[in-house]
């Protein structure tokens, strides 16, 4: 898997360090509130894990598994429920964990789809932003990284399901990612 690394974009310590951040930035918007945490998945899996260990508040997690109609190079704004959250949300804050956004198409839907169960309120944090991928603007309240037009895997992002355990964030080699 190494050997198809091309760079290293984010390294492990650069991510935790980031993630202590913004931590501290949750911490102090919700003061002491308590956070109902909805990972998307798969791609959040360690960055949930990591920002709930680090997170001085008191927080639950859900999770909630979409998946878009046809291809991911494909987007066309149709998102599909594949699991849905466990429990009701209404009257809790809750806090969208995605390990990217892209088009944005993915948490406009889940955004309008949550909204309709009466939280007490919305916020998303994204450990990647690519604004210049973006189709429908989103209220990115914390983010980690912005990156531009790059595609990477590790850290939870996979290409073709794989790459995902990489412990950092890397670019594919061209032979192996076309992308
Ligand atoms: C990725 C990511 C977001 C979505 C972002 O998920 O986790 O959910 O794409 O793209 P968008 O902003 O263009 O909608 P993916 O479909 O790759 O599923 P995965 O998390 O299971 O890898």
């Amino acid at each position: 898997m190494l050997k198809d690394v091309e760079e290293v974009v984010f390294s492990e310590a650069q991510i935790q360090e980031r993630i202590k951040k913004l931590c501290e930035e949750i911490a102090d918007a919700y003061e002491k509130k308590p956070v109902l945490l909805v990972g998307i998945l798969k791609g959040c899996l360690f960055f949930m894990a990591d920002l709930m260990r680090k997170l001085d508040i008191p927080v639950a997690i859900d999770f909630i598994s979409v998946s878009s109609y046809g291809p991911s190079t494909e987007k066309t704004g149709a998102v599909k429920i594949l699991k849905d959250l466990d429990t009701p949300i209404q009257d809790k804050h809750v806090l969208i964990i995605e390990d990217v956004v892209d088009t944005g198409l993915t948490l406009g839907y889940l955004l309008r789809n949550l909204k309709e169960r009466s939280p007490a309120s919305l916020q998303v944090c994204s450990l990647l932003d690519k604004p210049d991928y973006r189709i429908v603007g989103i209220p990115l309240q914390f983010k980690g990284f912005e990156l531009g037009k790059k595609f990477v895997v590790g850290y939870g992002l996979d290409y073709q399901g794989k790459y995902r355990h990489l412990p950092f964030i890397a670019s594919l080699k061209k032979e192996i990612c076309p992308l």
